[in-house]
């Protein structure tokens, strides 16, 4: 390998990063790929498109002296520690100018810190969030960088071939200054994991509370893809009833540990909205409830003390269908909501000059939360760009007022029943005190300056108060 040929490299050959790779090569780019595990790089050639240019190395400096110059060099390695580890191992082969991509989902607080210390060396530095699972990598996912703008003009033609299409248009776009692409990313896995706990929750009641079997739910759901619902997570849940277990003789969805894992991004998200005072509440609860679900041995026990609380849903099964079905419409508009008012929000606190408009674009194809509903948000965002929360907007009021009864209804038979709702609640919760002008908070003030001087400010005039309040007060 004397003469670089390659246009793009890749290091770490895990599911990810050889399907990302191979989707690059079949769209007629020369690609090289890295990775310790001399099978891992012997099986990338293997797998290769024919007629396609692939390359699999197992040495550093092979790799690098197969690149083009100016290298464009992407990482899909674990974040944390090994995306350090891979930058201190490259640094001393890389040249000035060099484009080094940092694929994984890394926190973007990390992120700025590698593109400040990479600056200072000459190396462009990019965070780019990836979306769409190993199908997506390899076919056409969502992709979000940020960073260093002629870096992104480099890899731009490159990244616009391989991502998804939606209506011809490339699901990649520039997000923003320093690591608005893993900002971006991290919120899209929040509002991944808002959605999931929602869509469980109506299987719950479905298929405890109504009896459905999994042929049943699969037919629901499978309903629920054709109309407004429509999205990636709803048509994967349709299909997960239908998978049998190769073990046994049933299907797979019931021989699963209820017990969720969770590899960070929700939680980061939800750190993030607190740290920027942004109520994100069923992001929250989302994670939350990942979180309780790891306590089955003290579940175990609390059934045995408090009983089963499952009982039929005493309602009408088909009406109540169609209630579950607005419910999660209306709280799935919710979650983008919150997601996407958190990304202005952070956008302005951090200076990274986010577009709402291209965000809600480019995840309409390729990634894990694409839905036709994000058609409708990037026509609301291409018109306006400065509105605070998606609430706002005349579409997404007529859909919340038009479904919120619905909500309400599931909501309180659920209840009544000892079913645990708590995104769907979060959600109407949330609805329900966005949009009050007044809340209960003046009396939570008052208490405040009653007992620790904290002081107010009054409806009547400006300025900060503080009162002595009186004790015993009768
Ligand atoms: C995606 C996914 C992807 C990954 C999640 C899983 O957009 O393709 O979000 O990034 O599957 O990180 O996250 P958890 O393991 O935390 O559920």
């Amino acid at each position: 390998m004397s003469n670089p040929l390659f246009d793009f490299g890749m290091i770490g050959l895990g599911v990810m990063g050889r399907n990302f790779l191979l989707n690059m090569a079949d769209h007629g780019f020369s690609v090289v790929g890295l990775d310790k595990d001399n099978q891992k790089a012997l099986s990338l050639e293997k797998e290769a498109t024919k007629g396609t240019i692939v390359k699999g190395v197992t040495n550093a400096g092979d790799f690098i002296n197969a690149l083009k110059k100016p290298r464009s060099i992407m990482m899909l390695v674990p974040a944390g520690k090994p995306v350090d580890a891979v930058i201190e191992e490259f640094l001393p082969l890389l040249d000035k100018g060099d484009i080094l991509i940092d694929g994984g989902n890394s926190h973007y607080t990390d992120t700025v810190k590698r593109i400040r210390y990479l600056e200072e060396k000459g190396i462009h530095f990019m965070g780019m969030g990836v979306s769409g699972g190993e199908k997506g990598a390899r076919f056409g996912p969502s992709i979000m960088p940020g960073g260093d703008q002629d870096a992104w003009r480099t890899v731009q033609p490159m990244l616009e071939a391989v991502s998804a299409k939606v209506n011809g248009s490339p699901c990649v776009a520039y997000l923003g200054k320093d690591a608005a692409g893993h900002y971006v990313k991290m919120v899209h896995n929040g509002i991944e994991y808002a959605i999931m706990q929602l869509i469980s929750e109506t299987y719950m009641l479905m298929h405890r509370g109504l009896g459905l079997n999994n042929d049943q739910l699969h037919g629901v759901f499978k309903k629920w893809n054709e109309g407004n619902l429509q999205s990636y997570l709803i048509e994967i849940t349709r299909d997960i009833f239908m998978q049998q277990d190769d073990k046994t003789n049933n299907r797979l969805v019931d021989m699963i540990l209820d017990e969720a894992g969770a590899k960070g991004t929700g939680m980061w998200t939800s750190q993030d909205a607190m740290s920027l005072h942004y109520p994100i509440p069923l992001i929250d609860i989302a994670v939350s409830m990942r979180d309780l679900s790891v306590y089955k041995e003290e579940r175990t026990r609390a059934e045995g003390i408090y009983g089963n609380p499952y009982q039929n849903l005493p309602v009408d099964k088909e009406a109540f269908i169609a209630q579950l079905h607005d419910a999660l419409y209306f709280a799935v508009i919710n979650c983008y909501a919150q997601g996407l008012g958190m990304i202005q929000k952070g956008s302005a606190a951090l200076g990274m000059d986010i577009p709402l408009s291209e965000v809600v674009r480019i995840w309409r194809g390729g990634c894990i939360i694409r839905s036709v509903l994000l058609d409708k948000f990037f026509v609301i965002y291409s018109k306006t760009k400065d509105m605070p929360n998606i609430l706002l907007s005349e579409f997404v009021s007529k859909e919340l007022q038009g479904n919120v009864r619905q909500i309400r209804a599931v909501i309180v038979a659920s209840i009544n029943a000892g079913y645990p709702v708590p995104g769907l609640s979060a959600s109407l919760n949330y609805f329900d005190s966005y949009r009050r002008k007044h809340l209960p908070v003046n009396l939570l003030q008052a208490q405040r300056d009653y007992f620790g001087s904290h002081t107010y400010q009054r409806i009547d005039e400006p300025g900060i108060f503080h009162t002595e309040w009186k004790e015993n007060n009768e």
